[in-house]
């Protein structure tokens, strides 16, 4: 047996990954046990879960891996620093002790918390390499071409790669502080979004606006290449030596300081939204051109935080020269994690990939699960007048029928799921049909005034009879966007439309409903879609067939389960937590069912006790 651990940590989104002899045992971000989101510190907590999960100890490792090279990324910060001297100085000073102290020891600290003996090799994997190992060795494909796009990792900011049976090999790189990330954090920063946490927003935001800056954009800020490569004017921006990611030559030439986070959203930073987009599309779409003429493959794979971006993934792939596309679900930097380990078993070892047909990632449900027994124990200990039902059929009867009276249903179900989307493990679900539904779970559930509809988690037997996509079309990880179906959608009345052209209230425009599914439906008629198969989530399958049988509509709102600002639940007491601090009606965990009315509210102080441990993003 050989037990290879992966580890991202100090920068963001900090994750441990187990393979063993090849297989993907394990992998968890560390920030859904600590409840601290996007937690980077060491991942600790997610260490110990994953060797539990293989059922071995530290000490039985043959390799720990680090998902990137902590002295090329020292490297960096101090040429950058020297480049911009003296600019850069109160930065550099900022993150000085932490490198001192911490990130250039790292084998140190990694045996130190780890536990682990100087027999265990210690590797480190270049950052795009281990992105680019977990886009390409997870995926269906023998041979592939690969694109990774992040802010930055230690130099490479982009990369176009090959992956063929058990090896990758990195082509072409863009270094910083050329970064496609960056720009497009750049803008999240200047419409009063967070950086690393915002882009998300930004990319909802879009539908609202016109691309009316794309040009100014791509005159000034960023010149596109027809070989896929880009340069950037860094006189409009900060980030390489200050503290902000926009210079004031930047504000200028979008007419005014960035915008405060809590001021009203105006057109201008929707059209601001729909231009970088516009262009990050038109990157990728030039990236993907070059890595289809390196390679020649059919295949796409993609990862890097930018492949988050579902909406260019789309673009690129309908638009673009390859048949298939293969997006890895941990894009960021926790999937980092599970890439360097991979990279250790194929490229290091030597061992064989054998490609499987639907993907190695398991539907992505690498996290820790619960038992019934555990489930129990928890609502016996909470005084909590819970339900269990041991029939699956009666299960999912009692489900549908509490969703088709607009009841929201928390649905807690197998292991948990890696990466930043809930897949229907740690979902909170409702009715898309229901005009309602948008409003009472942005409001009553994650207490959040949303410009943004939620995705639809889709059956993928009926997914083209409502989507306009193939039949059999897969989106497994909601990393894809596709229209809702002419037929579906809704026509306007003259003041509804009048409404969505002009109305500067986001919220007014976002509940005018658009297709028949409008929890679901963006402005654009655009939707995240997941496509639900049977051999990948079987109960979360169950569930929407039997709401299929007795609705005819084969999509229910699938939403991450937490509130605004926490991580996704990770136990059944942080599950029971979240059901009791908001307005969910449903909790189903595994076998077991609670309803809101049997159950002791939180008290008001509870309450807002519970929400205030979590910073609003
Ligand atoms: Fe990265």
């Amino acid at each position: 047996m050989t037990a290879i651990l992966g580890i991202s940590a100090y920068y963001h989104d900090s994750a441990a990954a187990l393979v063993v002899d090849g297989d993907i045992v394990a992998a968890a971000q560390e920030e859904r046990f600590t409840r601290v989101k996007h937690d980077q510190r060491f991942p600790t907590a997610a260490v110990r879960y994953c060797l539990a999960e293989a059922g071995i100890a530290a000490s039985d490792l043959d390799y720990v891996v680090f998902y990137e090279k902590p002295l090329q990324k020292f490297d960096r910060l101090l040429e950058t620093y020297l480049a911009f001297a003296p600019r850069g100085l109160r930065s550099f000073s900022r993150a000085l002790p932490l490198w001192l102290k911490t990130k250039l020891h790292i084998p140190r600290l990694l045996r130190r918390d780890l536990g682990i003996s100087n027999n265990v090799p210690i590797a480190f994997v270049d950052h795009h390499e281990s992105h680019a190992a977990s886009a390409f060795f997870p995926s269906p494909f023998r041979d592939a071409a690969i694109v990774t796009l992040d802010g930055v990792g230690e130099w490479t900011t982009a990369s176009i790669g090959r992956g063929d049976g058990n090896r990758i090999e990195l082509l072409s790189r863009i270094r910083f502080p050329h970064s496609l990330g960056l720009l497009y954090s750049a803008f999240t920063y200047y419409c009063g979004f967070k950086v690393n946490s915002g882009e998300y927003k930004l990319m909802g935001l879009a539908p609202y606006g016109k691309p009316l800056y794309a040009g100014t954009i791509r005159k000034h800020l960023i010149d596109l290449k027809d070989d896929g490569s880009f340069r950037m004017d860094m006189s409009y921006f900060d980030y390489p030596a200050g503290l902000r990611m926009t210079s004031s030559k930047f504000h200028e030439l979008f007419g005014g300081p960035p915008r405060d986070p809590e001021s009203p959203i105006l057109q201008r930073h929707m059209d601001l939204a729909a231009s970088i987009q516009v262009v990050t599309e038109q990157a990728m779409a030039k990236i993907a051109a070059r890595a289809h003429e390196l390679t020649g493959s059919r295949n796409l794979v993609l990862a890097g935080g930018v492949a988050l971006n579902c909406v260019a993934n789309g673009k690129v792939f309908r638009e673009g020269p390859f048949t298939n596309l293969w997006v890895q679900p941990a894009a960021g930097d926790a999937g980092g994690a599970l890439g360097a380990a991979l990279f250790v078993w194929h490229q290091l070892l030597g061992h064989a990939r054998t490609p499987s047909p639907r993907d190695a990632q398991q539907g992505s449900f690498l996290g820790p699960r619960t038992t019934n027994a555990e489930v129990a124990a928890l609502f016996d200990r909470e005084g909590v007048p819970a339900e269990r039902i041991d029939d699956d059929g009666e299960m999912m009867e009692r489900v549908v029928d509490q969703l088709t009276k607009e009841n929201i249903v928390g649905w807690f179900q197998g292991r948990m799921e890696f990466g930043p989307r809930a897949l229907g493990g740690r979902s909170i679900l409702g009715d898309p049909r229901s005009p309602r539904m948008q409003a009472a779970m942005n409001l009553k559930v994650k207490f959040r005034e949303s410009f943004r509809p939620f995705a639809p988690a889709v059956l993928r037997e009926h997914v083209h009879e409502w989507f306009d996509v193939p039949a059999g079309y897969e989106s497994p990880y909601m990393l894809l966007v596709a229209d809702v179906l002419e037929s579906r959608r809704t026509t306007l009345t003259e003041e509804e439309r009048e409404l969505m052209e002009r109305d500067p209230d986001l919220r007014r425009r976002v509940n005018v409903a658009r297709s028949v599914i409008p929890a679901v439906t963006h402005v654009d008629y655009s939707a995240r879609l997941q496509t639900v198969d049977r051999d990948r989530n079987p109960r979360f399958h169950a569930l929407l067939r039997t709401f299929y049988e007795h609705t005819g509509c084969p999509v229910l709102v699938n939403t991450s389960f937490n509130v605004r600002g926490e991580p996704i639940v990770c136990t059944p007491a942080d599950a029971l937590r979240c059901f009791l601090a908001t307005e969910i009606d449903v909790l189903v965990i595994e076998n077991f069912m609670v309803r809101k009315e049997a159950a002791r509210p939180l008290s008001a102080e509870d309450r807002r006790a519970h929400l205030a441990r979590f910073e609003l993003d």
